[in-house]
């Protein structure tokens, strides 16, 4: 699926306390999720399971239809489908569409049973069955026994007298009436309003399994098809669908003055990628690339202030560049591209027209930030690169999820790149994919890339298969492949196996055959298994290890990472935990030949050094590994950091920052080591390397801003930005200019949040003077979109009364959805305790907060050290309440458990919550009840964390801030 997020649910969970204000618009802005992989972040928390349920006891039904798996005697050929969706309800007040299909399928198989997707819809009768079936040339078709409807497992069976002959094709034709609902799921509908007046759009999302809902069809990715579609609509509306709109005529059906658009036939293609649209949008198109219509759809006020431009203006380059890397034109007569307005599902790659949430594709030259802009190019490259792989080539089954979506989140990096050359966009990759799945794959409930086909059988198993492991981790390993490889190797395989396979489907390991070929044809290319045997350590088995290089032997060692190194691991593996990783590595500054390590242990004479000679391994973060080094060589890295940090490369730096931090968790080196790590960066000005560290000293915050550590932390922490502060007021001439850095300016925002929290001299007043210049004039906001959050929040924490109520009446007042949900967090930063409670009980209060912001409003509050108590002390108060009005999905429990307790890490606390959970045992937890456990768990770390680390910690600041 495409990248969709829930700004409002990220900025709650990955919001530091440190850099508060900072994170809320990188956070909001950089990190792009799709739906699925958006819920499972409530559970994911520090790193909890990955929603994956455990491998299902395989059984066979008895019956055919009682299996989820379409029977292999059928393949549909083609499809005429053609829609009516009802943009005013009916009289029953229902929003409905009706419609028809006629399906063309081919027998493969004897068979007297046809089996069929449909759900959810409302089939007419002929002659006492579901469907008509005719025979196609010389077929005659058997009569229909008996025919009904399979709830459980989606499907329409039909029973014949006799059998279908193989080789013979029939039609089967249905008509169906459907609910218009507003659930994202199918053919759907979205409400917004538009000055005052409210509209509706009748728009679609089948992946994974919800074409069956919009008609009835052959739901599964392999069963592949030509649809000529046809979409009767309103005649002031414009229709849309995968292939080009290639006639209109107006009539009257039924009475109603209609609109009749068709459109060319598909290409032969799956389902879940089908799109159906009809709504008043407009366009703006290109016809720069040759050949290729490229179309950018939004509101007609979007389109008309110009906020598709951007959309459209990188929408060329980036299929070019996808041309090029994958040697394959594209494959399609035209490229849509549309912003639904209240798109919470998230964008998504059909085929031809690609469907987003307006923030994904929208940029407002006034309002918008440069986070923004970058959310856009990513999105943006991530749904082109599925226009090939996934989209041309698609996986048979969805148990290869991780290929198609690990592709592309891999790829988008570098289509990004082709488009903003300056960015320096692909070193992000370390932040945002691998550093946060490492989080996840370190855990013991982690669980492998692959999955067999039998163990992906229901919408719930598929839907469990869009992951953070999947998509992450899949771009983790890819781009560790395409480095060991080489580029030119692997985009070779990669252009073989989408031309082989065009319009067509695969399994994995077609793609690994065909990377084999390509090093089998490139002279003097050599690895030490094949593309098979070396993936399938990285694929097959969870988890990832760390590399241990002694340089005083020149021995390396690898073991299973774990960041609980007493963790229980119930998952055996066929590799015992052990991998083939290809080691880039250089020495004093020098690239040397890759190794690879092979074995549990081996020996590598050349890492052995002295004397000044130091050894980095993992240069430019190409492996999907964590790098741990005798002392001696720390030292040598660290001290390379503190005079010349520019030695190493960004990523690496961050890289050192975050394995030091990671290592030392697991208890693998001391705590020591991994804050020395954050010495050099004095110096530092990139970005990349100082979210590193904020990211991993915001447990250090957590745990210790109530005691008297924090005093030191605090000192320390102001001497170390100062001088980046200091930076940015030069390079921004007295913070009158945006800086020219594409991530200086997230950086900028970094310098600014974390020098006014640790009361860096001047920061306060600079943000309350901009804060207060607005209040003044609240038609004019002074403040540059890229500041808003840090400026929001931290004016807000330094003010009082007026500063929170003029927050409020903007927030009100607010017609951005990005610049209330920046003015919601920023609320949370207050340090007046009545005006958090008052917020607090605004939460419950949906004319106030709208029901899906309550939960990250509460956990907002609960990031701010204040609020935290506060926001304790009210869910345990109201548990039932809040149990009772929000049991739904609207309300996320599990998130908030995650976000109070994060804090927690006294021994008292921990009897706190084990006392809330006896208390509410009756009332239950639901979707929390794992998060609860978890919590307790982490509880529990935290408080033995605490214990073993405190007092060196105090120690290490009280030295280290003189
Ligand atoms: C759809 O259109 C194609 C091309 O015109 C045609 O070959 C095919 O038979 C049509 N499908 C159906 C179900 O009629
Ligand atoms: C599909 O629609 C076309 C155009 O209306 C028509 O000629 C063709 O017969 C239809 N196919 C089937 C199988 O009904
Ligand atoms: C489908 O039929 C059921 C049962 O008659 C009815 O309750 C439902 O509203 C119908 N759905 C639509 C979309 O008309
Ligand atoms: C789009 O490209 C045009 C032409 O290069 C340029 O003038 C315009 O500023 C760009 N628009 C945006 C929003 O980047
Ligand atoms: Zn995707």
């Amino acid at each position: 699926m495409g990248k969709v997020y829930y700004v409002s649910k990220h900025v709650g969970l990955g919001l530091l306390v440190l850099a508060v204000t900072a994170l809320v618009t990188i956070i909001a802005l950089s990190i792009a999720y799709d739906k699925e992989r958006a819920k499972n972040q409530d559970t994911l928390g520090d790193g909890a399971a990955d929603g994956t349920t455990p491998v299902p006891t395989p059984f066979t039904p008895k019956e055919p239809w009682d299996r989820y798996r379409l029977p292999v005697s059928l393949v549909p050929v083609s499809y005429n489908v053609t829609l009516w969706p009802r943009l005013k309800p009916g009289a029953d007040g229902m929003y409905f569409f009706t419609g028809k299909s006629a399906v063309v399928v081919r027998c493969v198989k004897e068979t007297d049973l046809l089996i069929i997707h449909s759900n959810k819809l409302n089939l007419t009768s002929f002659n006492g069955h579901h469907a008509v079936l005719t025979g196609l040339g010389q077929a005659t078709a058997p009569a229909i026994q008996n025919s009904w409807l399979v709830v459980k497992t989606e499907f329409l069976v039909i029973q014949l007298r006799s059998r279908l002959s193989v080789g013979a094709s029939y039609v089967l034709y249905t008509e169906f009436k459907g609910e218009l609902a507003d659930d994202l799921e199918g053919f759907y509908r979205s409400e917004y309003t538009e000055d005052g007046v409210r509209k509706v759009v009748a728009t679609s999302q089948m992946q994974a399994t919800y074409a069956r809902k919009t008609f009835p069809c052959f739901d599964e990715p392999a069963m592949k098809a030509v649809f000529n579609v046809t979409i009767i609509h309103d005649q002031d509306t414009v229709a849309l669908s995968n292939g080009m709109e290639i006639g209109t005529a107006d009539s009257v059906i039924d009475g109603v003055s209609v609109r009749v658009t068709t459109f060319e036939p598909t290409e032969r293609m799956s389902t879940y990628l089908l799109a159906f649209i009809v709504s008043d949008f407009v366009n703006i198109k290109s016809t720069q690339n040759k050949n290729l219509l490229i179309r950018i759809w939004a509101r007609r006020k979007a389109i008309d202030s110009r906020q598709g431009d951007y959309a459209l203006n990188v929408t060329g380059p980036i299929l070019q560049f996808y041309e090029q890397y994958f040697n394959a034109t594209y494959p399609l007569s035209k490229s849509d591209q549309i912003a639904l307005p209240d798109f919470n599902a998230g964008a998504m790659e059909n085929w031809g027209l690609v469907t987003y949430r307006e923030t994904a594709l929208l940029f407002d030259p006034i309002m918008s930030s440069t986070g923004n802009k970058e959310t856009i190019t990513t999105v943006v490259s991530h749904e082109l690169a599925h226009m090939w792989f996934g989209n041309l080539v698609t996986l048979q089954w969805w148990n290869d999820l991780w290929l198609n979506e690990g592709f592309a989140s891999y790829v988008e990096y570098l289509g990004a790149d082709y488009a903003e050359p300056t960015w320096s966009i692909k070193d992000k990759i370390i932040l945002s994919d691998v550093h946060k799945v490492f989080a996840v794959d370190a855990l013991a409930s982690s669980h492998p890339l692959s999955r067999r086909e039998e163990e992906v059988n229901t919408p719930a198993q598929i839907s469990e298969m869009f992951n953070t492991i999947s998509y992450s981790k899949g771009a983790a390993v890819l781009r560790m492949l395409s480095e060991f490889l080489t580029e030119p190797v692997f985009t070779k395989g990669i252009s073989s196996y989408l031309n082989t396979f065009a319009f067509g489907n695969t399994v994995y390991t077609d793609l690994w055959d065909h990377l084999q070929q390509a090093v089998e044809n490139t002279p003097g290319m050599h690895i030490p298994h094949t593309v098979h045997d070396i993936m399938n350590r990285w694929t097959l088995q969870m988890g990832f290890p760390v590399v241990t290089i002694d340089t005083r032997t020149g021995s390396i060692t690898q073991k299973h990472f774990l960041l609980d190194p007493d963790s229980v691991l119930d998952r055996p593996s066929q590799f015992n935990y052990t991998w083939f990783v290809p080691i880039k590595w250089m020495k004093t500054g020098v690239e040397q030949q890759q190794h690879w390590l092979l074995q549990e242990t081996d020996s590598h004479i050349p890492m052995r050094v002295s004397g000044e000679d130091w050894v980095l391994a993992n240069t430019n973060v190409a492996g999907y590994f964590r790098v741990n080094y005798d002392l001696d060589n720390w030292h040598r890295l660290l001290s390379l950091l503190n005079t010349n940090h520019q030695a190493l490369s960004i990523i690496n730096r961050a890289q050192i920052i975050d394995d030091a931090f990671n290592l030392a968790r697991a208890k693998i080196i001391n705590t020591t080591l991994a804050l020395t790590t954050t010495k050099y960066l004095s110096k530092e000005r990139d970005y990349i390397p100082w979210e590193s560290a904020l990211r991993n000293l915001d447990y250090y915050i957590l745990m210790f801003d109530r005691t008297e550590v924090y005093g030191a932390l605090q000192l320390y922490l102001k001497k170390q930005i100062q001088p980046l502060f200091e930076h940015f007021k030069t390079i921004t001439a007295n913070w009158t200019k945006v800086p020219t850095g594409h991530t200086d300016q997230y950086n900028q925002n970094n310098a600014i949040g974390i020098a006014c929290s640790m009361g860096v001299q001047g920061c306060g007043e600079l943000i309350k003077s901009w804060y207060r210049q607005w209040m003044e004039n609240p038609h004019h906001n002074p403040i540059h979109p890229n500041l808003k959050s840090t400026v929001y929040c931290s004016a807000i924490a330094f003010g009082g009364v007026e500063e929170w109520d003029f927050a409020w009446r903007m927030f009100k007042n607010a017609t951005l959805a990005s610049e209330a949900s920046r003015l919601r967090s920023g609320m949370a930063c207050t340090k007046a305790p009545w005006l958090l409670n008052r917020y607090l009980e605004y939460t419950l209060d949906p004319t106030k907060i709208r029901k899906q912001d309550a939960t990250s409003t509460i956990h907002y509050i609960a990031r701010n050290i204040v609020g935290m108590p506060l926001a304790w002390n009210f869910v345990r108060a109201r548990w039932s309440y809040l149990f009772k009005q929000y049991g739904g999905r609207s309300f996320s429990f599990s998130g908030l458990i995650n976000g109070i307790t994060k804090r927690l890490s006294t021994e008292f606390e921990l009897q706190e919550l084990m006392k809330f959970k006896e208390d509410n045992l009756h009332v239950g937890f639901g979707s929390a009840t794992m998060a609860l456990e978890q919590a307790i768990e982490k509880t529990t770390a935290n408080i033995k964390w605490v214990a073993e680390n405190k007092a060196h910690v105090l120690k290490w600041f009280n030295d280290e801030s003189k």
